[in-house]
């Protein structure tokens, strides 16, 4: 026996990539909603024109790197394509899914709350309760069928009124504005719902502060206090959990990525650790309670100023996270050599090069058989918190076979070397892991670029680049085979 009695197996998904319905429900607008698609292959049909009228993309979207990234328009724009508006339809199809997933034999279910479902501009006064009731339908749901939910608060969506009137998360109002939403929702799921991650990828503040905080002018500056303000705010959900008690745990969440030298250069090596420590910073301040000096000195070399109180370190100390969630697709290759930056990627892949050793996806993501393995050492050692995966998966462009399945042995080999990585860390070093969600339980749009094409899902769904399709649900050979590695508690590969 190897994976603890109890381990949570399960899968992720978040509301900007899945829920749809962008504007029922009485739901207000978020920073993805206002997000194009992008694409790898294809050719932008139309392309956000600014002011001045050049034409480009938004450096503050994630994926500036691919061949057509993804942009952010001022407002919701005729002739465009949104993904976020439709998602795969969880909205409509939220019983259908649940269902399929409780087949697996799903004891976890990871997905996000739209906060402005809850307060659509994120000042109302008091929630939008059709937003709430359509949650309420969701946890029941699952709880009915005996899946623990582990609620993001927020993944990506920053409500697009706050970004319209403060700039983001660089406003300290947004503080008090947060935890007033966790709260609400706390208190309403109280006794069904026990896990709780606060903002997803944290660390997005730093590779795509539009994303992660909904930033209008990503300086760096403003990235620093966009973070400072989510961790305050972070701290103040824990408190509030806690205060509430009913065996509430709220979690960070980090995309987190191994980082190899390149060579046994000293060189390279300083150059690893100098990426590697850049990404930790924030579990640091969230798991570990208070600023690494390294980061404080870096702040004053760069002339950034924290608009902070003695109030917001103490409560960094008093509540940190209850445990480290994050997610990790694969590792990522350091040089020294400023020429050499071949963008490998991955949801962390600036500045790194091409590992030899390893098979990468059409979109550069490397298959480690022993990522995770050596993420959860690395975590585990740092921070001694609870582990929990939140997020693992390959993105693949899936084709339905000529007997109407989805034959995705690649997508098993990947999730195969996963499952063991998880269990060598387990067995042979002792980490504590409590869950793994995979990414993703159902076919969704990619955060990344947008496209419907790069599938991660168990189930796949009848959706293309463009939003057409019959949202059919059809379960990939992956998901019979995952359904097996549960049944057995991960014994069985
Ligand atoms: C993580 C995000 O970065 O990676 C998800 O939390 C995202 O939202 C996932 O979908 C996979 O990335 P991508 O770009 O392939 O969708």
């Amino acid at each position: 026996m190897s994976f603890p009695k109890g381990f949570l197996w399960g899968g992720a998904t978040a509301a900007n990539q899945y829920e749809g319905g962008f504007d029922e429900g009485g739901k207000g607008l978020t920073a993805v909603d206002v997000t194009t698609n992008g694409s790898n292959t294809e050719p932008r049909k139309v392309t956000w024109r600014k002011a001045d009228g050049t034409t480009g993309y938004s450096p503050m979207v994630w994926g500036a790197d691919f061949a057509v990234p993804k942009d952010a328009t001022p407002a919701v724009l005729p002739d465009y394509y949104y993904p976020s508006h439709g998602g795969t339809d969880f909205y409509h199809h939220y019983q259908e899914d649940i269902e399929l997933l409780a087949k697996i034999g799903f004891t976890t279910f990871r997905f996000s709350i739209a906060w402005s479902r809850i307060f659509p501009t994120g000042e109302e006064k008091a929630p939008n309760e059709a937003g709430l009731a359509f949650y309420d339908k969701v946890i029941d749901l699952c709880v009915q069928h005996h899946i623990e939910p582990c609620i993001t608060l927020q993944h990506y969506d920053t409500p697009l009124a706050l970004v319209q009137k403060y700039g983001g998360w660089q406003d300290r109002r947004l503080i008090d504005l947060f935890e007033k939403y966790a709260t609400v929702v706390f208190k309403r799921y109280a006794g069904k719902v026990h896990y709780y991650t606060t903002f997803n990828e944290i660390n997005a503040m730093d590779e795509a502060p539009y994303l992660g905080g909904g930033l209008t002018d990503p300086t760096p500056q403003n990235r620093a206090q966009g973070a400072h303000n989510q961790f305050v705010a972070s701290a103040k959900a824990v408190r509030a959990a806690h205060q509430i008690g009913s065996g509430i745990q709220v979690g960070m969440m980090l995309a987190y990525q191994p980082v190899y030298a390149e060579t046994c250069n000293p060189k390279d090596q300083v150059a690893a650790m100098l990426n590697m420590e850049r990404g930790l910073f924030y579990a640091d301040v969230q798991a570990g309670g208070e600023y690494p000096k390294a980061r404080l000195i870096q702040y004053q070399r760069a002339g950034i100023k924290l608009a902070d109180t003695p109030e917001d370190y103490a409560l960094l100390k008093q509540y940190p996270a209850d445990f480290l969630s994050f997610s990790c697709y694969t590792s990522s290759v350091v040089t020294a050599d400023p020429t050499r930056n071949e963008n490998a990627q991955g949801n962390l892949g600036g500045g790194t090069v091409k590992n030899p050793y390893l098979e990468t996806n059409a979109w550069g993501w490397a298959t480690d058989p022993a990522v995770l393995r050596l993420a959860l050492n690395n975590l585990w050692h740092r921070y001694h918190k609870p582990l929990f995966i939140v997020e693992n998966g390959l993105g693949w462009a899936d084709e339905i076979a000529a007997d109407g399945k989805v034959h995705d042995d690649y997508r098993i080999n990947y999730l195969r070397y996963a499952v063991q990585s998880m269990k060598d860390a387990i067995t042979e070093d002792g980490v504590d892991l409590i869950g793994y969600a995979l990414w993703s339980a159902i076919d969704l749009v990619s955060n990344g670029t947008g496209e419907m094409k790069k599938r991660y899902g168990l189930v796949y769904v009848d959706r293309d680049d463009w939003g057409n399709g019959s949202l059919k649900r059809i379960p990939k050979d992956s998901y019979d085979w995952y359904a097996k590695v549960i049944k057995s508690n991960g014994e069985d590969l």
